[in-house]
């Protein structure tokens, strides 16, 4: 692992435009690290947003964002050109879905009637097998509307995709109109979720995108990001095969 890196030496690299795609995955028995410690101040300062909400820093100061779910998830970091992050997202396997953040928001009772809606149950839980959560989409204030937002969510969709994803679910805010980002991606609200979540001090609402279904107009960069994704994750693949198994993933998460 180097020093001053947002990423482990380890996570899977795409470029995009001249842009590089991080991914890479936390094992649930993992320790803290610099990596994650980078990206949960990250994704604390932009979601902090000077303020509104208070409760990404702690008493310090220091912006902070520690998740139990980061553990057992895949991170992706779009870098600036210096190479500091520019956008994140995050995106946890069905393994984690007894701490999806849905399943805390909608409570257990109705995100068990919704999920189970979509698929036979089987599950962890009783629960479709292949439903993943995405959380944390953020994007630097300072880079907004320059596409790294997208990059980033077109690189977890597509990572939904090669792991066998049946469909990814999320908490879209709805006061500076997220919904509608998610739509541009296939994204379908789901009926009667909209609310209010204190932590993040605005509206919110329940979205879905089956993975079978296209990507809107970022189809052709989800379906790219997704070939380059498969042939890094490829087994036969020799270098990826290393990558494979100094994350931790082998057998465990594919
Ligand atoms: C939402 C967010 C990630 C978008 O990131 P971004 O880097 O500005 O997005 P992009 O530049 O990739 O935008 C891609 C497209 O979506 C549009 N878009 C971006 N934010 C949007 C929004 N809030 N509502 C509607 N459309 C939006 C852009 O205009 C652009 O469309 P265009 O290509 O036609 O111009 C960013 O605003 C953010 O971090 N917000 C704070 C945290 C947050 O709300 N996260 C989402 C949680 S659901």
């Amino acid at each position: 692992m180097t020093t001053r890196s947002h990423h482990p030496d380890t996570a899977l690299l795409l470029r995009h435009h001249g842009r590089a795609v991080a991914v890479w995955h936390l094992a649930a028995t993992a320790l803290t690290s610099e990596p994650l410690e980078t990206v949960r101040a990250f994704r604390a300062r932009v979601l902090y947003a000077k303020g509104r909400r208070p409760d990404f820093r702690d008493s310090t100061g220091r912006f902070w964002d520690p998740q139990d779910l980061d553990f057992g998830a895949w991170h992706i970091t779009v870098d600036d050109p210096t190479g500091r992050p520019a956008a994140y997202a995050r995106l946890c396997p069905p393994q984690l879905i007894g701490q999806f953040q849905t399943r805390d928001y909608l409570g257990a009772e109705t995100f068990t009637k919704i999920t189970r809606s979509l698929g036979e149950p089987k599950g962890v839980l009783g629960l479709p097998e292949g439903i993943w959560e995405a959380s944390r989409l953020v994007s630097d204030e300072h880079v907004r509307g320059q596409g790294y937002g997208a990059l980033a969510q077109a690189a977890y969709l597509a990572l939904a995709r090669v792991q066998g994803a049946n469909a990814v679910i999320g908490l879209s805010g709805t006061k500076d109109g997220q919904e509608k980002f998610h739509q541009q991606f296939g994204y379908t609200t789901l009926p009667d979720t909209e609310g209010y979540e204190p932590h993040y001090t605005e509206g919110v609402c329940v979205v879905i995108w089956p993975t079978r279904q296209t990507a809107g107009r970022y189809e052709p960069l989800v379906d790219s990001l997704a070939s380059e994704l498969a042939n890094k994750l490829a087994p036969s693949s020799g270098d990826s095969q290393g990558t494979v198994n100094e994350l931790g993933i082998n057998g465990v998460l594919i």
